[in-house]
């Protein structure tokens, strides 16, 4: 898009640039037209000059015509000025509607992009706007499931999300928080209820294993440009985004730490433009900083999101709906994270003595 805004400055430019040469060639020549003028009227002061004593009524005949010329030609002297002057001034008028025009341009494209060259380590992460999609978009009906020969995680249960649903689902490790996602995006069958999805909608997923399938021989920035078809400053400008560092661009995906692999995967998911974003333990690979761009993401993106998460930073950060898996079902927590977290300590007869280590302690159980 702001290739085509480029182009259309380039060629307002162009215009005024034009008329700049136009102006030059007419200017020059109504400025010679007027001291052409003057020359004539110099030729009738001269002929004043001639006049002798010799023959009166010639010389009245002579001197009515000479004024005659005169006036003629001073009148001819004030037409040559005027019409340079209405020149100038129509030159003038249209240099200013092309201004006012070119600044109304200027005003409505507001800032040119300038073209940077991708930064060691921005940390910025922004997610396309979703499409519309009429509600329910996404979620499961009276679905029980089991593993096979294992104790059902899940009986009866009923959810759902739409476009601007934002929820975070924590609970234990092994209460069946991935189990749930998978149900929901239909990747496991329950054995009784169903999944129920819009058909047009467009899940982004990202989990511990969205790295692992980055094995190529190929760089990051060669994987981008291949699957989006993006000039190589784009995919480059994508995974400096997500904080990966620009010497790592460039080499075999198969050589990138899981970390950067995480910052790929993320990349790749952004790109991808989802109506919904479907989160399962984001931070592992990330640092503070990277944890805080992706919330800052997360509350800009407009779509629905779904978080499992014992990140207390993010799902503080992003304000989501609490949601707890337990009792093989899934109930949405009244009240904030800390009544959650006081709930667990509760339930575990724990006190409280440092609220931040004994938080994430409390969600971890
Ligand atoms: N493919 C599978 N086959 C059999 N059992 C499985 C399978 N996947 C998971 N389980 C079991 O199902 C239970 C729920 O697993 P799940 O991975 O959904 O838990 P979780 O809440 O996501 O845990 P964590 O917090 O560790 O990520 C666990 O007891 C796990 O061992
Ligand atoms: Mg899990």
């Amino acid at each position: 898009m702001s290739k085509a805004k480029g182009k259309k400055k380039e060629r307002f430019d162009d215009d005024e640039e034009q008329l700049e040469k136009v102006q030059e060639k007419k200017l020059p020549t109504s400025k010679k037209g007027g001291k052409k003028g003057k020359r004539g009227g110099g030729g009738g002061d001269s002929s004043d000059e001639d006049v002798t004593p010799k023959n009166r009524d010639n010389e009245d005949l002579e001197s009515i015509a000479s004024s005659n010329q005169s006036k003629q030609q001073s009148a001819g002297k004030k037409q040559a000025k005027k019409a340079e002057k209405k020149q100038k001034e129509s030159l003038t008028r249209k240099q200013e509607k092309n201004k006012s025009k070119q600044q109304k341009q200027d005003e409505d494209e507001g800032p040119q992009e300038l073209l940077a060259r991708p930064k060691e380590y921005i940390v910025k992460f922004r997610f396309p706007e979703p499409s519309q999609l009429q509600p329910p978009i996404l979620g499961v009906h009276n679905v029980t499931f089991a593993f096979p020969s294992q104790k059902p995680l899940f009986i009866k249960v009923d959810f759902g999300i739409d476009l601007t649903s934002r929820v975070a689902i924590v609970g234990p490790n092994g209460v069946g928080k991935s189990t749930f996602l998978k149900l929901l995006l239909g990747e496991l069958e329950p054995q009784e209820g169903e999944q129920r999805k819009n058909h047009r909608l467009h899940v982004g997923r990202f989990d511990q294993h969205s790295g692992e399938h980055l094995t190529a021989e190929e760089s990051a920035a060669e994987y981008l440009q291949r699957l989006f078809n993006l000039p190589h400053e784009k995919a480059r400008k994508a995974l400096g985004s997500f904080g990966l560092v620009s010497h790592a661009h460039t080499i075999k995906m198969k050589d990138l730490s899981g970390g950067q692999k995480a910052r790929v995967a993320l990349a790749e998911l952004c790109l991808s433009a989802p109506d919904v974003l479907i989160l399962d333990e984001p931070t592992n690979n990330l640092d503070i900083e990277s944890i805080d761009a992706l919330a800052e993401a997360i509350n800009e993106y407009e779509g629905g999101v779904i978080i499992v998460s014992h990140d207390e930073r993010l799902i503080r950060e992003t304000g989501c709906t609490l949601y707890v898996i337990e009792d093989q079902t899934i109930n949405e927590i009244v009240g904030e994270f800390d009544d959650y977290r006081k709930e667990v300590l509760d339930s575990l007869g724990e006190v409280v003595n440092n609220p931040s280590v004994v938080a994430n302690a409390a969600v971890l159980q």
